[in-house]
């Protein structure tokens, strides 16, 4: 299947282990190629989940002082509100390793939803004009080395959700939308050009409420089953990894 690389895991232990062993493998290989390491983190489950990079070996091996910070989507609210993915990254992730401040691009949380998506596709561009992140030879758009992705219930990734137009976003690299089901409600969104243009994709999948959507996502389920934007996402250059316990695998039809 074209699907991508599945890692099913017998347990959330070792999908942690598995999930932080690849994430220092990329960073290696990319501080390697560029000199540099574009990681892109999602909110929800995958920050807890990415936890064993705190601890030994990564945190020590891992060349943190590398990274540049970015999210593929953000809950505008201010970065110390309990909802910001800025905040629960920092407080999981991002102060318990040496990463530099400035290399952390967080998003302007005193603007509009849509300002907020504006200045941040800026704070992308000059980036991609530095080359601190690359740019892909097909589409235009960013390639980041990594996008880390969540996958919801309903199938969302990022903050791309089913039958939203933000999902038809084709020009913007960023996009905003007023009105996400799932709280709060308004938000920044990676568009899926720039999801399907990055050099590596990890879907982060757990629990058996995700166990319908990853199956109509991953499986070959025909024309009548809904189109939901997890399976929208089909890196054309890049490689697609899920990360899935047996529970969010439990409907997968070859596993
Ligand atoms: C958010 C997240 C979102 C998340 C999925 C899955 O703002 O909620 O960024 O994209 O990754 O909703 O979340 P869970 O893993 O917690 O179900």
């Amino acid at each position: 299947n074209n699907r991508g690389e599945l890692r099913i895991h017998e347990s959330l232990d070792e999908l942690r282990t598995d999930l932080a062993d690849y994430v220092a493998e990329l960073s290696e290989a990319s501080v390697k190629e560029r000199g540099v390491f574009a990681i892109a983190l999602s909110g929800g489950s995958l920050i807890g989940l990415m936890g064993k990079l705190c601890e030994a070996p990564y945190n020590k091996t891992v060349d943190w002082s590398k990274w540049y910070i970015f999210w593929a989507d953000e809950r505008v609210v201010a970065k110390n509100h309990a909802d910001s993915n800025y905040k629960l990254a920092k407080d999981g992730l991002l102060s318990k390793v040496p990463i530099v401040p400035s290399h952390v691009h967080s998003i302007n949380d005193s603007v509009s939803a849509e300002e907020a998506a504006e200045d941040y596709e800026f704070v992308i561009r000059q980036l991609v004009k530095t080359r601190v992140v690359s740019v892909s030879e097909i589409s235009d758009c960013p390639k980041f080395d990594l996008i880390l992705l969540g996958l919801g219930p309903d199938g969302h990734v990022a903050s791309l959700f089913p039958n939203h137009s933000a999902l038809n976003e084709r020009e913007e690299w960023v996009t905003f939308i007023t009105d996400s089901p799932k709280p709060p409600p308004e938000r920044i969104t990676f568009t899926m050009p720039v999801i399907n243009s990055a050099s590596n994709v990890a879907l982060v999948v757990t629990g058996d409420s995700k166990a319908e959507s990853a199956h109509l996502a991953i499986d070959d389920v025909g024309p009548d089953c809904p189109l939901i934007p997890a399976r929208m996402v089909q890196p054309a250059m890049g490689k697609l990894v899920w990360f899935l316990d047996k529970l969010a695998a439990s409907k997968l039809e070859e596993s």
